[in-house]
């Protein structure tokens, strides 16, 4: 197209308006291709290999009192950490639900309450029970040994609580953990252990999903040389955790007690329940997307501008020249 020269700077001024208006178009579409792209790119191959293994996710409370938390655990992890990597190397998403968090692991969501007794775990559970765990592992009652509370009915305030969960979450499947052997209050601490496995014969006679998980008593159990005070594990002693969890877990499973876990609005068990940094690189993306395009585009605009200027005097030099010579 000739531009007469009068309307030139019309000309190319409605150009880069047009590219001005184009812009944020331009930036949504390319933005919105580069979040699916990553985000496909990303999640394939980890669904790919959990879906053809296990049908369904694990959303699991770790639910109890300083152990779940993770006291006097190095990396803060307690049990948590390896129990989730042995859960995930099985096939199964894992996503742990709680109002706690604790650890270096990224999974980190517990019901951990340092210093709380059965009852008083039993009014933390509230917190994550409208998630539907279908998961729940508890391993509560050590504070009430340690308290002198009521030892003897520890175990009906752990029924209480276990009532609680099924009626709130019918499917669900629990792991009751004993209580670890302890050297402050060996004998009450044995006497609740002994409680809980009256309660888990009782429910499974029952046909109610649970299983035990003996940490103080049979072969793989914790001795107290694996402590590291009267009551915590050392590090040991909460690897030896996991793998009793572990075995419970895989007990549960092989009963055929586990079961989807429902859907509920805001529960997202993918990635562990996180936004993962897979999703925080994309929104990135998506952010350095949305301001490289548009200052492209301006850059794109201004530069062709100033080249067709540049072209259309020397164009004008040469027409005076010709005009000239003829
Ligand atoms: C569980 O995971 C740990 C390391 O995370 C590993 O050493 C152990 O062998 C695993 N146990 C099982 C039974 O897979
Ligand atoms: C101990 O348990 C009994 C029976 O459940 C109850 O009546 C009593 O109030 C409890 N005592 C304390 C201190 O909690
Ligand atoms: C519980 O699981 C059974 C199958 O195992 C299913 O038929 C039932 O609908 C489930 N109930 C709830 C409340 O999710
Ligand atoms: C626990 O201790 C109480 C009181 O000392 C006793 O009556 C009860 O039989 C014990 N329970 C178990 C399961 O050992």
């Amino acid at each position: 197209m000739s531009c007469p020269s009068r309307t030139a700077a019309l000309c190319h001024y409605a150009a880069v308006l047009l590219l001005f208006l184009s812009s944020p178009a331009c930036t949504f579409s390319l933005a919105a291709t580069g979040y699916v792209k990553l985000n496909s790119i990303d999640q394939a191959p980890s669904l790919d290999s959990r879906d053809a293994v296990k049908p369904f996710a694990l959303r699991t409370m770790p639910l109890g009192a300083s152990i779940t938390w993770g006291y006097k655990s190095p990396d803060g992890n307690g049990y948590r950490e390896q129990l989730r990597n042995n859960m995930t190397a099985a096939g199964w998403e894992v996503n742990m639900v709680g109002s706690m968090h604790h650890g270096t692991m990224q999974d980190d969501d517990n019901e951990g309450h340092v210093g709380f007794r059965v009852d008083q775990i039993a009014e933390k559970a509230e917190l994550t029970i409208p998630q539907k765990p279908n998961l729940i592992l508890i391993n509560a009652g050590t504070n009430d040994a340690l308290q002198h509370h009521n030892v003897s009915t520890t175990g009906e305030r752990m029924d209480q609580l276990l009532d609680r969960l099924y009626e709130a979450i019918p499917n669900t499947t629990v792991v009751l953990s004993t209580l670890l052997p302890n050297k402050r209050v060996p004998i009450s601490a044995a006497n609740i252990s002994a409680q809980y496995r009256d309660i888990v014969d009782r429910r499974q006679k029952a046909n109610q999903r649970i299983v035990l998980a003996d940490m103080s008593q049979g072969g793989n159990a914790l001795s107290k040389s694996e402590l590291v005070d009267n009551t915590h594990p050392n590090e040991a002693g909460y690897t030896k955790m996991a793998e009793i969890w572990w075995g419970a877990i895989q007990e549960a499973e092989s009963k055929g007690y586990l079961s989807a876990p429902a859907n509920v609005d805001n529960v997202n068990d993918a990635n562990g329940g996180k936004t993962s940094s897979d999703d925080k690189l994309t929104e990135a993306g998506k952010i350095t997307i949305g301001i490289v395009v548009p200052f492209g585009v301006i850059t794109v605009g201004v530069l062709s501008f100033l080249f067709y200027r540049r072209w259309q005097r020397r164009k004008e030099r040469k027409g005076e020249t010709n005009s000239v010579l003829s």
